[in-house]
């Protein structure tokens, strides 16, 4: 299905789909061709505060409803937004960009998270703990933090919201999105879902703004939100826990990454090639876990750059409605910029171009954001491409001997949320995941992903769990009861 123009979507406050207070919209653009997708309100502080305050009075009902009613909410939800996943996945692509594919794709990842978390909310237990005294009981409660914020990023508009959204209403928790100004009618759709589940008015409002910084500040002044998940830049990331300190408030923050992708002699190089594509230009490699730094040992090194090159020179790059492409536009010019400034600046100190390494600009491609998917060799640890996340369809390869010398160049950097080898030696395969500083290890494959599983990273790619049981600690205050004199 394909979407061109006039999807109109609106704030959601309340239960209610509104305009902004002031009447202002503003236009999303297809970064394939600049063409206006659609238009949506850029909310004012006013109705930052009017969603908080709908997220506060849905409170006390949300979590007060036994766990199993609110289950069943979040796993229709789930089903809705399968039923409707070509829908939501025409209007992401259009959007985003991603070739629909991988939006159809994210649509069943985002819906995965509502239905796992839709069995964790019947999980959330307490504890009965020994007492010192025998006429007494200690008891652990968990209870739902409150109302959340959460702000979720423009490369996956759909599956990084559920991913916050899941465990915060399974938790018991009232919630405020701020989706990217990039990829606002997606979460407009996703949300319709989760209303259309029978969320009952007020435990998710959408909020959409071009202001992050007023829509932050807002946030952060108010009371009433207890708790924070962002997945966006460690820059961004900084200032939110800067932020954080005046009301102390809680934050999951999924940050940025520089993921190394090792591949030492013994690995199988068909699935190495196939597992650092999938890695590396899945969505047009704007991941925050895609590889960014490629390891590769001398004795397979030339077969390994070769078969690479190859296969990468096969990729197709064009619009991500069109059957067959591989690779759709980066977000937008800005995104373009940022690559070929890493390819540029690589090639400048001695890289070699193995393919690509350009911007696209002829012929259908002159209105899009379209950059060639690229491979270089010879990278050194001195070249931007070696420690500042490229978020493009740029691979960069380095040679090394020992696995000690593979080990000290990947954790060599300020971030640690994802990094992935290949190996044939299981002694080997326990060793190097236990010594990689990393939040997430991927053994034999570019793709870790799943709802079950932690998601999150170490050192400065923020801290927090999402995925898995972990991801609804989040979400969840702990409290000590002591009831003394109960007797034995
Ligand atoms: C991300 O890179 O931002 C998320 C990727 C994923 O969940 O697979």
């Amino acid at each position: 299905m394909a979407v061109s123009t006039g999807q109109e979507e609106q704030l959601l406050i309340g239960g209610r789909w509104v305009g902004a207070e002031d009447g202002k919209r503003f236009d999303v653009t297809n970064p394939a061709t600049g063409d206006v997708v659609g238009s949506i309100p850029n909310g004012s502080a006013g109705d930052v505060q009017a969603a908080i305050a709908a997220a506060a009075a849905a409170l006390d009902d949300w979590k007060a409803m036994p766990a199993i009613a609110r289950a069943r909410i979040l796993r229709r939800s789930a089903d809705l937004m399968r039923e409707r996943k070509d829908e939501i996945a025409a209007v992401m692509t259009a959007e985003q960009g991603k070739p629909l594919a991988e939006a159809a794709g994210e649509v069943e990842y985002a819906a995965s998270f509502m239905e796992w978390f839709g069995g964790e909310a019947e999980r959330v237990y307490g504890q009965v703990v020994p007492p010192l005294n025998p006429a007494n009981r200690a008891l652990v409660l968990r209870q739902p933090v409150g109302v959340v914020a959460a702000i979720t990023p423009w490369n996956f508009p759909a599956a990084m919201m559920t991913r916050k959204l899941g465990p915060a209403m399974a938790a018991g928790c009232t919630s405020v999105v701020k989706p990217a100004s990039a990829t606002p009618l997606t979460a407009a759709l996703m949300l319709r879902a989760i209303e259309d589940a029978g969320a009952p008015p007020g435990v998710v409002n959408l909020v959409t703004s071009r202001s992050a910084g007023m829509v932050a500040e807002t946030i952060f002044s108010d009371r009433r939100v207890r708790k924070i998940s962002f997945t966006g830049s460690t820059e961004v990331g900084k200032d939110l826990i800067r932020r954080s300190a005046d009301q102390v408030k809680r934050l999951s923050l999924e940050l940025g990454g520089h993921a190394p992708y090792l591949i030492f002699d013994d690995a199988d190089l068909e699935e190495a090639t196939a597992g650092l594509i999938a890695s590396k230009f899945r969505n047009a490699g704007q991941t925050c876990v895609c590889a960014n730094r490629v390891y590769v040992q001398k004795g397979i090194y030339k077969e390994f750059v070769d078969l690479l090159g190859q296969k990468v020179a096969k990729l197709v790059v064009g619009p991500g409605d069109r059957p067959g492409v591989n690779v759709g536009p980066l977000i937008d010019s800005r995104g373009v910029d940022k690559a070929d400034e890493h390819v540029q600046d690589a090639l400048s100190r001695g890289a070699r171009l193995v393919t690509g390494g350009s911007r696209l600009t002829d012929g259908e491609f002159a209105r899009g954001s379209f950059y060639a998917p690229t491979v270089l060799e010879d990278v050194t640890p001195e070249m931007l491409i070696s420690y500042e996340e490229t978020f493009g369809p740029v691979a960069g390869i380095t040679k090394f001997g020992s696995e000690e010398e593979a080990l000290r160049l990947a954790n060599d950097s300020i971030y640690g949320l994802c990094a992935y080898f290949h190996t044939r030696d299981y002694a080997r395969l326990l060793r190097v995941a236990e010594k990689l500083e990393y939040g997430i290890i991927g053994v034999n494959t570019g793709i870790i992903s799943a709802a079950s599983v932690p998601f999150g990273g170490v050192k400065e790619s923020g801290y927090g769990r999402e995925g898995g049981s972990d991801g609804i600690d989040e979400y969840l205050d702990t409290k000590y009861v002591l009831v003394a004199g109960v007797g034995i």
